[in-house]
């Protein structure tokens, strides 16, 4: 079985290496081709994954190209893990927004506006080839904005592509833990967009347990999004969020904490992602070494540094222990093995939020087998989640339509149409800030 990275030279992919190796069933990945538009990047993960396979025979074979088309050729999965305009994007992308007094940040808000806008038409163009040279694949997308981006893709893939995201997994794996319930024998009822979710109940043997957490300010207390939002304002919700969601509910102090760091998360990883590329270059490094105390560093460094009210405080432990690369694997196996099993994905509604269409794409349990993720019915939203889901859904779609069609004056209405946007003027001034700093968006006219 084949399996293709699309950003391959990302430092994540060795989580994903990792995983493959660790999987020895029938029908197990045997081939992994990376792709990169950068050879340098490409080169050096290369490398940590040959020290990763070093003295396993089994281990599957890597190799390794910057030609589209030719990593494509043959695949059975695709890997969509790209980051347009690499991590100083991601930082401009910050830094623009926190500078007109609004939320920068990577998938939220402003700064998930301003990189929509440059993933989507990157997304599109490797929708299309894929549907063209590998038409039997199945791609899943881990790329962010992962909600957008993963509905850009579907307009090409149909069902063939799934968005996934390790934030409502790792949420619903703390519920279940505080409650002493098994997480892999909990069904979690959450639904929502990407990272704009809200778990509504865990279900054990059918009986409903979220209930007796909501009941409890102790147990409230011990969890990372319980200490997040505070126990009161969960008890009123009646619901627990994605983490993502602090940023709406508690937006002034996010922003002013954000301002006042010294650095934003994007610049943070460039610069010490930065290090190790620069380091990879030297012939003589010792790659998986480099790469293990670079992946260390990261979050405690970071979180010593800069971690504030808004930080998701023990989400560096559950980096480390694997997030989105455990997801991937288990979808992948699912459909490849027909290994049927629930996982919360990024697909097509097909009615199952009643507001939306047919087409959009939300964030859902779904049932997984050899024909794909099938979302399971859900009860309909609150009012208050139902608001801001059709209203960043109507943002994403002004992206897709500013993306298609190349308009500005669409692109200030996305930023304007955004709930965390306060005025039409800074709208414009934030299109006129992206595009002077990123090439990406020279196509907005
Ligand atoms: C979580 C989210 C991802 C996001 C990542 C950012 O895992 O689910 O969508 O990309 O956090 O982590 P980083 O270390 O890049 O700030
Ligand atoms: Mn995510």
């Amino acid at each position: 079985m084949k399996l293709t990275i699309l950003g391959g030279g990302g430092f994540r992919v060795p989580l994903v290496y990792g995983a493959l190796l660790g999987d020895r069933a029938e029908g197990r990945v045997t081939r992994v081709v990376l792709h990169d538009v950068d050879a340098g990047r490409l080169t050096a993960v290369a490398r940590v994954l040959g020290e990763q396979a070093a003295g396993d025979p089994d281990a599957p074979e890597v190799s390794f190209t910057t030609d589209l088309d030719d990593a494509l050729r043959g695949a059975d999965f695709v890997f969509s893990a790209i980051r347009v305009g690499g991590l100083e994007g991601r930082a401009a992308d910050e830094r623009v927004a926190l500078d007109e007094g609004v939320l920068g940040q990577e998938t939220v808000g402003a700064g998930g506006i301003a990189y929509g806008l440059r993933t989507v038409p990157v997304a599109v163009d490797i929708a299309r080839r894929v549907a063209r040279i590998a038409p039997d694949a199945w791609v899943i997308n881990f790329t962010n904005p992962a909600g957008l981006v993963t509905e850009a893709m579907s307009r090409h893939l149909g069902d063939r592509v799934i968005g996934i995201c390790d934030s409502p997994v790792g949420l619903g794996r703390r519920i279940a833990t505080v409650l002493g319930a098994n997480p892999r024998e909990a069904f979690i009822d959450y639904v929502g967009l990407n990272h704009l979710g809200w778990v509504r109940g865990l279900r054990v043997e059918g009986r409903d347990e979220l209930p007796r957490l909501l009941a409890d300010p102790g147990l409230l207390g011990s969890f990372e999004e319980g200490k997040l939002f505070g126990a009161d304002w969960l008890q009123s919700l009646g619901a627990v969020p994605n983490e993502y969601l602090h940023y709406y509910y508690f937006n002034r102090e996010t922003v002013r904490a954000y301002q006042r760091a010294e650095k934003t998360r994007g610049a943070f990883l460039r610069d010490q992602q930065g290090r190790f590329y620069e380091e990879m270059k030297r012939p003589d490094t010792a790659a998986l070494t480099a790469w293990d105390r670079t992946r260390a560093e990261r979050e405690a460094t970071y979180m010593a540094e800069n971690r504030d009210a808004a930080g998701a405080g023990e989400r560096a432990a559950d980096d480390l222990s694997g997030g989105y690369e455990k997801v991937a694997l288990a979808l992948m196996r699912a459909i490849a093995r027909d290994e049927r099993t629930t996982l919360i994905l990024n697909v097509r509604n097909r009615g199952t939020l009643a507001v939306l269409d047919t087409d959009a794409v939300i964030e859902v349990p779904c049932l997984v087998d050899a024909n794909g993720a099938h979302p399971v019915s859900v009860a309909p939203l609150p009012d208050h989640a139902t608001g801001l889901v059709c209203s960043v859904k109507a943002v994403e779609r002004e992206v897709l339509s500013a993306a298609g069609s190349g308009s500005r004056s669409t692109a200030v209405k996305a930023f304007a149409l955004h709930p965390l946007v306060d005025s039409v003027n800074v709208a414009r001034r934030l299109v006129d800030g992206y595009t002077s700093v990123h090439p990406g968006l020279a196509y907005l006219k």
